[in-house]
C-alpha cells in the first residue's frame, strides 16, 4: 500500500526541471498573456448560449448567467490560489500531475495525469467542434455553405434528432436532425462527419510536429486580437441593449438558483486554462514571483471580461433566443440583418472566434504530449512517449497520437457530451490539487513557499467544496463516463505503471 503512495521529492523535481534546459524568457506579463490565450475560447464564444437558454439535459440561467459567471469565478479563484502556491514552490513543467506526485503520491499522480487527458484532449474536441460552427458562420458571410452531413458529427446529429423528437425547436438541433435525415448512406449507415473540426485539428497537429511553437511574442499579439474583437463585439452589441430583456420571459433568474448553478457547471469550461500557465514554469524568468501573478491576473482579467459579455449578450436579445452554438453571431444577426456595419461586425466576430479558438487548440494540443512526456519520463508510460523527432526536435509520436484521437472524436462526437466530460475531469484535477496543498502544508510545514494560499487550510478547503458543488451539477451520465474512464486508468496503472515506475524501481 505504501508503495502506491510513494512520493517524489520536491527538490529532485526542481533539479530535474533545471536539467531540462528550457530558456527562461517569460516575464510576468508574458505569463499573464499565456493564461489569457489559453482561457478565452470556445467557452465564452460557444457554450454561453446553451448555458443561458438551457439544453437537452439541463436548464438555463437566463439573464442570471452573470451570477453563474461570478459563482464559477469564485470556485476558480480558490483553485487558482492553490495552483499558484504549487507553481511557485515546484517550478517544473507537468502541472497538476507533478504537484500530485510530490504531495499525494504516485497513484494519485497517475490518476491526475490520466484525468488531464480529459481536460486537454476532450476539451479540444469541444473547442474543435465550436471552431467548426464559427468557421461555417464565417463561410456564410461569404455566401458559402457546406452540406449538413459534413458539418455535424454522427452522435451530435443522432442526439439532436432525439431532442427534436422530444419537442426541441432549437435551430441548431433542427438543422442537425435534418442532416441525419438527409445524410448519404453506405449499407444503410448514415455518414455524418464534422469535416472542418477534423481539418483544424489535423492542421494544428501538423504545425506542432513541424515544431511551430507559439512563441511568447505571437501569443501576445493573438491575445491582443482576441481582446480587441471582444471589445468590438461589446461596443456593437451595446447599441442594441434593451434593459427589458433582463427581466422578460420569466424575470432575471427564470430558473432560480438551480438554473444559475447548472449553467455555472457548464460555463466553467470558459475558465479552464489559467492552470495551463503552470506548464510554462520551466520557461519563466522568476517563477517563484511571477507564476502566482500570471495565474491570478489572467483569471481576474477574463472574469471581468466574461461578466461584461454576459450582461451584453442577455441585454441585446431575449435570453430564450441565444441558445445556439455561436451566440455572439446570433445576437448580432438578430439585432438587424442588413446594415453594412453589422455585417462587418459579424465578419470580425466570426474571424476573431476562429482565431481565438485556434490558439486555445494550439496551447492544449501542445500541453498534452508534454504531460505524456513527463509521465513517460517517470516510467509510468512506455518510453515511446519520450521519443523526440530527429529533425524537428518535437515529441512527434505523442503529438500525432493526440492529434488522431482528438480529430477522430471531433468528427463524430456530440459537443455537449465533450463539454461536460471536460468540466468534470478538470474540476476533479482542481480538487486534488487543493487537497495536495493542505496535505503538503501538513507534511512539509517548513519548506520554503514563495507564495502561500492565504487562510489555509480554509481556502483550499473552500476550493474543494466549490469545485465539488459544480461537479454535482453535472449530469449523471457524465459521472458514469468519468468513472469508467478512471477505472480504465487504474487498470492500466496496475498493468504497466506500477511495474515500471522509476521512483520505485530505483529504490
Ligand atoms: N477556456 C478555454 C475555452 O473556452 C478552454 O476554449
Amino acid at each position: 500500500m505504501r508503495q502506491l503512495f510513494a512520493r517524489v521529492n520536491v527538490d529532485t523535481q526542481i533539479a530535474s526541471g533545471a536539467e531540462g534546459g528550457l530558456r527562461r524568457v517569460l516575464g510576468k506579463w508574458d505569463l499573464t498573456a499565456l493564461g489569457v490565450g489559453a482561457i478565452i475560447g470556445a467557452g465564452i464564444f460557444a457554450s454561453t448560449g446553451e448555458a443561458i437558454a438551457g439544453g437537452t439535459d439541463h436548464i438555463g440561467a437566463g439573464p442570471a448567467i452573470v451570477l453563474s459567471y461570478v459563482l464559477t469565478a469564485i470556485a476558480c479563484g480558490f483553485a487558482a490560489l492553490c495552483y499558484a502556491e504549487f507553481a511557485a514552490m515546484v517550478p517544473v513543467a507537468g502541472s497538476a500531475y507533478t504537484y500530485a506526485y510530490a504531495a499525494l503520491g504516485e497513484i494519485v499522480a497517475w490518476i491526475i495525469g490520466w484525468d488531464l487527458i480529459i481536460e486537454y484532449a476532450i476539451g479540444n474536441v469541444y473547442v474543435a467542434i465550436s471552431w467548426s460552427s464559427y468557421f461555417c458562420g464565417l463561410l456564410k458571410v461569404f455566401g458559402l455553405e457546406l452540406p449538413g452531413w459534413l458539418t455535424n458529427g454522427y452522435m451530435a446529429a443522432r442526439n439532436a434528432a432525439e431532442a427534436v423528437a422530444a419537442g426541441s425547436t432549437a435551430p441548431d438541433k433542427l438543422l442537425a436532425a435534418a442532416a441525419l435525415h438527409d445524410a448519404p448512406r453506405i449499407f444503410g449507415i448514415p455518414i455524418l462527419i464534422n469535416l472542418p473540426a477534423v481539418a483544424i485539428v489535423a492542421a494544428i497537429t501538423w504545425l506542432l510536429v513541424r515544431g511551430v511553437r507559439e512563441s511568447a511574442r505571437s501569443n501576445f499579439w493573438m491575445v491582443v486580437l482576441k481582446l480587441a474583437i471582444i471589445v468590438a463585439f461589446l461596443i456593437t452589441a451595446a447599441f442594441y441593449i434593451d434593459p427589458a430583456n433582463w427581466s422578460a420571459h420569466g424575470g432575471f433568474a427564470p430558473n432560480g438558483l438551480k438554473g444559475i448553478s447548472s449553467a455555472a457547471a457548464i460555463i466553467f469550461f470558459a475558465y479552464i486554462g489559467f492552470d495551463a500557465v503552470s506548464t510554462a514554469s520551466e520557461e519563466a524568468r522568476d517563477p517563484r514571483r511571477d507564476m502566482p501573478f500570471g495565474i491570478i491576473a489572467s483569471l481576474v482579467i477574463c472574469t471581468v471580461l466574461y461578466i461584461v459579455v454576459a450582461l451584453v449578450l442577455t441585454g441585446a436579445a431575449p435570453w430564450t433566443e441565444v441558445g445556439t452554438p455561436d451566440p455572439l453571431l446570433t445576437v448580432l444577426e438578430r439585432a438587424g440583418q442588413h446594415g453594412f456595419l453589422l455585417k462587418t461586425a459579424q465578419l470580425f466576430v466570426a474571424l476573431g472566434a476562429v482565431i481565438a479558438m485556434s490558439s486555445v487548440l494550439l496551447v492544449f494540443q501542445l500541453g498534452q504530449p508534454r504531460i505524456f512526456f513527463s509521465m513517460a519520463r517517470d516510467g509510468l508510460l512506455p518510453p515511446l512517449a519520450t521519443r523526440i523527432h530527429p529533425r524537428y526536435q518535437t515529441p512527434h509520436i505523442t503529438t500525432i497520437i493526440t492529434g488522431v484521437v482528438v480529430a477522430g472524436l471531433s468528427a463524430v462526437m456530440d459537443p455537449d457530451d465533450a463539454l461536460v466530460l471536460t468540466n468534470i475531469g478538470t474540476l476533479f484535477a482542481f480538487v486534488l490539487v487543493a487537497i495536495g496543498v493542505i496535505v503538503l502544508r501538513y507534511r512539509e510545514p517548513d519548506r520554503r513557499r514563495p507564495f502561500r494560499v492565504p487562510g489555509s487550510p480554509i481556502t483550499p478547503a473552500l476550493a474543494v467544496v466549490s469545485c465539488v458543488y459544480l461537479m454535482v451539477e453535472l449530469p449523471l451520465t457524465t459521472w458514469i463516463r468519468f468513472g469508467v474512464w478512471l477505472a480504465i486508468g487504474l487498470a492500466l496503472y496496475f498493468v504497466y505503471g506500477f511495474k515500471h515506475s522509476k521512483l520505485r524501481t530505483q529504490r
